[in-house]
């Protein structure tokens, strides 16, 4: 079952991996009420010690942290060492207000190399291939974290990051890469250049693509495996937990990532009342960094809605592939949704490229969604535009039960971004 040269507590058993997880989840524990306030006042708060914590499931007695406890200790406040000794800063990805500031000591930047590194080789990846990283380089977490994990494994990489859409074409005709990184919205708008300078991209040299960032379901990749001679497969991660790398898809079961666990405790809670839930369902994931040294989390809530599945290609949990954020959930007259719902609707119509993007509106009392789509190239002509708009407000219908007025527009139309996609639009009046 196992290919040789995985790292042993890939192929531990799983009384192997919860002592380990015990140890660590203990260290880490009077690790932060040792040094970080804000967990120390949270435990006392909360009527807990570490030494409370003899099972793993004891952790579910400890209290969450959120996004606004990283707020309100803006900028260094939860760092659990001293500013000196942190070797480099990131920031999450969030749109308003002050970001949410993470760090890593030196040996924090090892153990994420080592993690990226084998969450590409979990992907295919092997010594000595060629990686095009075309996530964004900066604050951003993407691109340094998946750039240090393909020199780990000895990957040769090629630091291009997001944008230059033109010369991304070009370097992977020319340096022939076989595992490219990007969000899977910008790996569509590669394919589109690819189009542009009429090339073919099944003839591409790409074998492994490493998608995440994102949301993205089974019919994205279908979508991208069949116009590009690769596997589509899934990595998730999160700056607040560390970044890309805590979870990825084996090759061989493209069946939902699998957490590595023996750095990383995840939980699954109903979002509304915080309990823990089995196994199986669905909930919000939240996790314990178990090794951390600069900013150890503690149920750190994701807002990430999944569900906690068994192992198979290897023996540590998987995650269902993520369907949607609580907060990017969309009620649209008393039906929520999520914008992946759309995205499978979108390519159920062959006439469509998967761009797309969902503005939401409150012209008079009731709020209204409109879907912006976009036609493949190939497609242009007649009424292709008209057709199609018909038939994907017939799909979001009858699988979603919500009237959306769908618009098909040119190709090129709608606006591409370079990492992650803006898919909603929120137009409606605040309060
Ligand atoms: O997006 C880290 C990353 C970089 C992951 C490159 C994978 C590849 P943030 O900017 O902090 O970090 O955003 C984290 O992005 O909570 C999810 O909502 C979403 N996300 C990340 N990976 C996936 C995925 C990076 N594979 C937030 N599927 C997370 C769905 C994902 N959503």
């Amino acid at each position: 079952m196992y290919e040789p040269g995985l790292e042993p507590i890939e192929t531990a058993s799983r009384d192997e991996l919860t002592a380990l997880q015990c140890d660590r989840l203990r260290a880490t524990l009077h690790r932060v009420y040792a040094g970080v306030p804000h967990y120390r006042a949270a435990f006392d708060a909360a009527g807990v010690h570490p030494d409370d914590c003899r099972t793993l499931d004891d952790l579910a007695r400890f209290p969450f942290t959120t996004k606004q406890d990283l707020r309100a200790n803006y900028p260094f406040g939860l760092f659990a060492v001293p500013r000196e000794e942190l070797a480099r800063l990131h920031c999450s990805s969030g749109t308003t207000g002050k970001p949410t500031v993470v760090g890593y000591t030196k040996a924090d930047l090892d153990t994420w190399a080592a993690l990226a590194a084998r969450s590409i080789r979990a992907a295919g990846g092997r010594r000595g291939m060629l990686l095009h990283n075309a996530y964004g380089y900066g604050l951003f977490t993407g691109g340094l974290g998946l750039h240090a994990g393909a020199e780990h494994m000895g990957c040769t990489v090629v630091p291009v990051s997001g944008g230059m859409t033109e010369r991304q074409v070009q370097l992977i005709e020319d340096f022939r890469p076989e595992i490219i990184c990007a969000t899977p919205s910008y790996m569509l708008a590669i394919l589109d250049e690819f189009t542009r300078q009429g090339l073919d991209p099944q003839r591409c040299s790409l074998r492994i693509g490493i998608f995440g960032a994102e949301p993205w379901g089974e019919a994205m990749r279908q979508e991208l495996e069949s116009r590009l001679p690769l596997d589509a497969i899934d990595i998730y991660g999160l700056s607040e937990v560390m970044g890309p790398g805590i979870a990825c898809e084996c090759a061989d079961s493209k069946d939902g990532p699998h957490i590595w666990e023996d750095h990383f405790y995840p939980e699954i809670i109903d979002p509304e009342s915080g309990a823990v839930l089995p196994d199986g369902e669905a909930g919000e994931l939240v996790f314990t960094s178990l090794s951390k040294q600069a900013m150890p989390v503690i149920r750190y809530r994701t807002r990430d809605l999944t569900r906690l599945l068994p192992g198979t290609a290897r023996g540590m949990r998987r995650m269902a592939k993520i369907g949607g954020r609580s907060d990017d959930m969309i009620i649209l007259r008393g039906v929520n949704l999520f914008p992946s719902q759309i995205e499978a609707q979108v390519l159920r119509c062959a006439a469509l490229s998967g761009h797309f993007q969902i503005v939401l509106e409150r012209p008079g009392r009731l709020d209204e969604m409109l879907v912006r789509a976009e036609l493949r190239p190939e497609a242009l002509g007649g009424e292709a535009q008209a057709r199609e708009a018909k038939a994907l407000a017939q799909h979001i219908k009858a699988t979603i039960g919500i009237s959306a007025r769908v618009v098909v527009e040119l190709p090129g139309s709608i606006e591409r971004s370079l990492g992650k996609a803006q898919r909603v639009i929120d137009r409606r009046p605040r309060g």
